[in-house]
């Protein structure tokens, strides 16, 4: 008697599960250090603001275009941007839009191991109490050695890269949904418990005045620029991420709704982080620091000297490393599921490839700061806007109208007109702005003032 099993399912378990996955991608290191940082030195409330307007008018326009795009061509982006180019009758040039992206992914998750790396590092070093009671010049000094440190570097890299490379192994379902079911949740109970924490202890008020309070005067033209590139970055548009795990999204399911409520969890997580950090480093006299220092060494200087700091610091960066791990898988995903389904190599041997490949650029990145710098400008500053300008103009001009229809027919035509107008018109010219900025050209010919 021969029994055939049913064929592997190949999606994700339930439109929860997508809904978690792409929160995941987008909710990373971005968020919980970035975001809040450069609210606080752009202006506060005003540059909310802007940002906000940013996601709604340019970054969910860009996600619903990516998800749809995905979800047509129901393969990996390369292919599916190939398919969709053929029928809807235009040059196959448009799958550079896939290939960038692979690339972009890979060059992304080089310099994003690293500090992965160092997040993994500081659980131990603070769950251990190696740095409680430590005063500020300590806390200095053990960042500054674990940089100066290339072996634990290494080590630490190769494990965040080695997880990586597992969970994308076990595949979209198992792995990428498996793990975004079991660490999602843990990573939004870290989050309010760390808010709590703030909300007690710390100087709450000033966090919101810092965040929240709206100052024009500190808004300039940069600010707008750099709320629409995060606005970009943040929602892990730009390279096909989305697009791939769109692939796998139901048909019956609601693409815009869907993107919104991605959207508005990821910017959630940013303003609580916001909410659970600053009262932190402001109850204990200290300055926001910008960029690494922030994570690194702002606050565990704040970890050391309070009241269960040990337990609220080592929750922090088991935070960080789960926001940073759930981010990771999707920027492996697009090229995975391109080996993987020309056949050739299966899952687990094209992980090990990609993953191999950007193990290697981190250690690069270790040992050049050069070499770190110049792979997130390329990626960050242009492939991602240059990857998202043409996937709003591909789904606004040029896919076909029948396959447009079939992915949003949903919409009331009110919105549906509205979506054509944001993907055709205003994201792109966004996005344009984004770029012309990132490659130094708008500064030439705008120079920002003082
Ligand atoms: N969104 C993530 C963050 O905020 C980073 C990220 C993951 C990303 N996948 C991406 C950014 C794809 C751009 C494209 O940290």
């Amino acid at each position: 008697m021969t029994h055939t099993p049913p064929a592997p399912r190949r999606g994700w378990a339930s439109r929860w599960t997508f809904v978690l996955a792409a929160t995941g991608s987008a909710v990373g290191l971005g968020n919980i250090w970035k975001f809040p940082y450069i609210t606080g030195e752009n202006g506060g409330g005003a540059f909310v603001l802007v940002y906000l307007a940013c996601i709604l008018l340019v970054g969910i326009p860009v996600m619903i275009a990516e998800i749809l795009l995905g979800r047509a061509g129901r393969r990996n982006p390369i292919d599916s941007m190939r398919t969709l180019a053929a029928t809807s009758g235009v040059h196959p040039f448009w799958q550079i839009i896939g290939i960038s992206g692979v690339v972009a992914g890979l060059m992304i998750l080089s310099f994003y191991s690293v500090i992965a790396g160092w997040a993994l590092d500081y659980i131990p070093r603070t769950a251990s109490g190696s740095l409680a009671g430590a005063n500020a010049a300590a806390v200095a000094d053990a960042f500054a050695g674990l940089q100066a440190d290339g072996r634990g570097q290494l080590i630490w890299h190769t494990a965040f890269i080695a997880m990586t490379v597992i969970i994308i192994a076990f595949g979209v379902s198992r792995g990428i949904g498996g793990t975004a079911r079991t660490l999602m949740p843990v990573l939004f109970v870290l989050l309010l418990l760390l808010l709590g924490y703030s909300l007690a202890y710390g100087d709450f008020a000033h966090a919101v005045r810092f965040l929240f309070a709206a100052d024009f005067s500190r808004l300039s033209a940069s600010a707008v620029l750099i709320a629409l590139g995060h606005a970009f970055f943040t929602l892990s548009l730009g390279m096909g991420a989305i697009m791939a795990y769109g692939a796998y999204m139901p048909p019956q399911t609601s693409i815009a709704g869907t993107a919104l409520i991605i959207a508005a969890l990821d910017t959630a997580v940013a303003l609580v982080a916001g909410l659970a950090i600053f009262p932190l480093v402001f109850a204990h006299q200290l300055a926001p620091a910008a960029g690494p220092g922030l994570m690194f060494v702002t606050l565990p200087i704040a970890f050391a000297d309070m009241t269960g700091g040990l337990y609220i610091g080592t929750a922090f960066f088991l935070l960080l490393s789960i926001a940073a791990l759930t981010s990771a898988i999707s920027l492996l995903e697009p090229g995975v599921a391109w080996l993987s389904e020309r056949g050739r190599l299966g899952r687990l041997p094209a992980s090990l490839l990609l993953g191999g490949i950007a193990w290697l650029g981190g250690i690069a990145c270790i040992h050049s700061g050069t070499v770190f710098n110049a792979l997130d400008f390329t990626a960050t500053n242009i492939l991602l806007p240059t990857g998202g300008l043409l996937i709003a103009l591909f789904a606004g001009w040029r896919l076909r109208p029948s396959l447009l229809q079939a992915e949003l027919g949903d919409l009331p035509p009110g919105l549906f007109r509205l979506w054509c107008l944001l993907a055709r018109v205003i994201a792109p010219l966004g996005v344009g702005l984004v770029l012309l900025s990132g490659s130094g050209l708008l500064r030439y010919l705008w120079p920002p003032a003082g």
